[in-house]
């Protein structure tokens, strides 16, 4: 899909601008650094939509031992996601087409990687992790709200990248009906290169058990 193609070779063209903003992106690391205080040194991570490794360095970096599997579509972002953490295992797939057997992982993270997929991809993708997801596994979930979906430019990329704009509503439905509990909601303004605010919402959420 045309959608896809073109968001992935800007974040392939782009991904050192991406990281450069992002890497040390203090609003995110705090939320990030929040959830690792949910999880235990040993445990199994999978990181969706992964990006340079910004998330799963931040997880290497905390003190506590983790195994983390990161996957992304854009070649040179697995590439720098290599770089970024040693130890981690990284490669390019599309993660609306990912396969695991049931109860691999401790903890998936989602981190705005939902905001590249539509609606019926996001309610396949949260089913397919909630399936992942071990009992108590955590589940870390961040997305925009507000703005129509659409092609947009970026702070980090002049190439444009399709947004998808999801409501909070309606991913608490998707999670309720998989099995994902809430622990813990945020919402949080972010400044737009033209000065608006667009809204972030970070949630953690836990599989129940059966
Ligand atoms: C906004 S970045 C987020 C990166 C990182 N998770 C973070 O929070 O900073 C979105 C990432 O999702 C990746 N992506 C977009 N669509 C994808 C797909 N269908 N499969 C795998 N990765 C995808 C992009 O290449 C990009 O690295």
């Amino acid at each position: 899909m045309i959608r896809t193609s073109k968001t992935i070779s800007a974040y392939d063209k782009n991904c050192r601008a991406f990281s450069k903003k992002f890497m040390e992106f203090k609003q995110y690391k705090e939320r990030i650094s929040q959830f690792i205080h949910l999880l235990d040194s040993g445990m199994k991570v999978l990181d969706l939509g992964c990006g340079p490794g910004n998330n799963a360095r931040q997880l290497i970096l905390s003190g506590k031992e983790f195994s983390i599997e990161g996957i992304d579509l854009s070649e040179e972002m697995v590439r720098l996601a290599q770089q970024n953490v040693p130890g981690g295992i990284f490669r390019c797939a599309d993660i609306r087409k990912i396969n695991y057997p049931a109860d691999s992982f401790d903890a998936v993270l989602l981190s705005f990687c939902i905001i590249h997929l539509n609606d019926m991809e996001t309610a396949q993708l949260l089913k397919k992790v909630a399936k992942y997801l071990k009992n108590g596994g955590k589940l870390y979930l961040s997305f925009m709200e507000g703005k129509a979906d659409g092609f947009e430019k970026t702070s980090f990329s002049d190439d444009e990248i399709y947004f998808y704009y999801h409501s909070l509503n309606r991913v608490e439905g998707l999670l309720k009906d998989n099995r994902l509990s809430m622990i813990n909601v945020v919402k949080q303004g972010y400044e737009e290169q033209d000065d608006s605010i667009t809204t972030d919402v970070f949630i953690f959420a836990q599989k129940e058990q059966p």
